[in-house]
């Protein structure tokens, strides 16, 4: 099964970076780009001060605000522009080092020929680890060497090969809360760190939201074969009152539909399909209580556009493992905090396979005291929740 899923493997793509203030343009995606926002030109700034050199970038930022365009654009601005840039997804529950080193003939059962890694097909450019955070411990350790070294061993192979490419990192979740919690390695998260962007929310920026709608509204329209299609003052008052927990790419969507549903060429508020969220409802919470709410719907959001086919389940699953690591396998500790019965955890986490499953463990039963916390799980839950 192919653990990495090859997103892109382009040189150069043929259209222009948009920016009414500013006339280098550039050739970076196949849809004019928008950094309107004082924020997003900040970003723009620092982008173009750090991408000539070769500089590893890690590139953090919410679902859909536009980490690969980024990551796009600083290959686009390097002395690599003319080499390949690889984009490579690490969230996978079957990934293997083959795919990113590349194997050597008969190394394991199925090689049946010498391959390639993708390490190697963006040699003399850049390649873009998407969700780096995803990773798998045994991929970390030897991501780490490379970028040590410099250079890759495929599996089965003795002989080490340079290799000479730039990495780019995403990831829209928290490294450091992730090094915590023992999923991600403090020494890599080092050396990718080296040059940190963040690409900040949509509701950070509102200056490119309506650049950004009128863009998409154009773009779609064209793609419809329309003519003009114009957001009417309603609309764009509501395009700015929404939080956009999807940021960028919801707000895409949310112009195709206004497209297709729009009469006479005008967008009304009725043609934005857009959900009740944080920033409409009366300012009862603190801020960080909204803020983690606006990050949880940004995680949501993102697993939802997954499609996982289970998608309660791993969200539970999740839950229930990271409240056991964060209290430290302690099962009255991890009870309380998700206030439920230790009983209910007790039969969650036998499921789970982090204790032994008992005969007589019912979520009804009478709550016996607690115990010495109990030895690592037989398996992995909740990938990347
Ligand atoms: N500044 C921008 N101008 C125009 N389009 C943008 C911009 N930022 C993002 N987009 C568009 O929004 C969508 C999401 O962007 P992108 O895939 O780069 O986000 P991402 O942060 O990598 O998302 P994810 O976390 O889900 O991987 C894409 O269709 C992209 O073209
Ligand atoms: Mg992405």
């Amino acid at each position: 099964m192919l653990s990495f899923v090859v997103k892109n493997m382009s040189m150069r793509s043929p259209t222009a970076l948009r920016s009414d203030h500013d006339p280098a343009a550039l050739t970076v995606h196949a849809k004019p780009l928008v950094f309107e926002d004082p924020l997003s030109r900040q970003l723009l700034r620092e982008l173009r001060r750090i991408a000539p050199s070769n500089a590893t970038v890690l590139i953090s930022g919410e679902t859909g605000t536009g980490k690969e365009i980024v990551a796009r654009y600083v290959h686009e601005l390097s002395q690599r522009s003319e080499r390949p840039f690889v984009a490579v997804s690490c969230f996978s529950e079957t990934l293997i080092d083959s795919e990113l080193f590349g194997h050597e003939k008969g190394s394991f059962t199925g090689a049946t020929s010498t391959r390639m890694g993708w390490f190697e097909a963006a040699q003399g450019g850049t390649l873009f680890l998407d969700e780096v955070g995803d990773l798998p411990m045994q991929v970390q350790v030897k991501l780490l060497r490379v970028l040590q070294e410099r250079e890759i061993v495929p599996v089965g192979s003795r002989h080490a090969r340079r290799v000479d490419v730039r990495l780019v990192a995403a990831t829209n979740v928290n490294l450091e809360s992730a090094i915590r919690a023992g999923r991600f390695r403090e020494d890599l998260y080092f050396r990718l760190n080296v040059v940190a962007l963040r690409v900040p929310a949509l509701r950070e920026r509102p200056g490119d939201i309506v650049p950004l709608a009128t863009d998409f509204l154009r773009m779609f329209a064209e793609r419809e074969r329309m003519g003009e299609v114009t957001l009417t003052a309603e609309a764009i008052s509501r395009l700015l009152d929404h939080s956009w927990p999807g940021n960028v790419r919801e707000l895409e969507n949310v112009m195709h539909r206004a497209v297709l549903t729009c009469q006479d060429g005008r967008v009304e508020v009725g043609d934005l399909p857009l959900s009740v969220t944080a920033r409409e409802t009366p300012e009862v919470e603190s801020t960080s209580s909204t803020m983690i709410e606006r990050s949880l719907d940004g995680v949501l959001a993102e697993i939802f556009e997954r499609g996982w086919t289970d998608t309660y389940q791993q969200i539970d699953n999740a839950v229930i493992s990271h409240a056991y690591r964060f209290c430290h396998r302690n099962q009255l500790q991890t009870a309380r905090l998700l206030g439920i019965s230790r009983n209910v955890l007790r039969s969650r986490l036998a499921k789970l396979g982090y204790i032994a499953a008992r005969r007589s463990i019912s979520p009804d039963s009478p709550d016996p005291e607690d115990t010495e916390p109990e030895s690592a799980p037989s398996q992995v839950v909740g990938s990347g929740v």
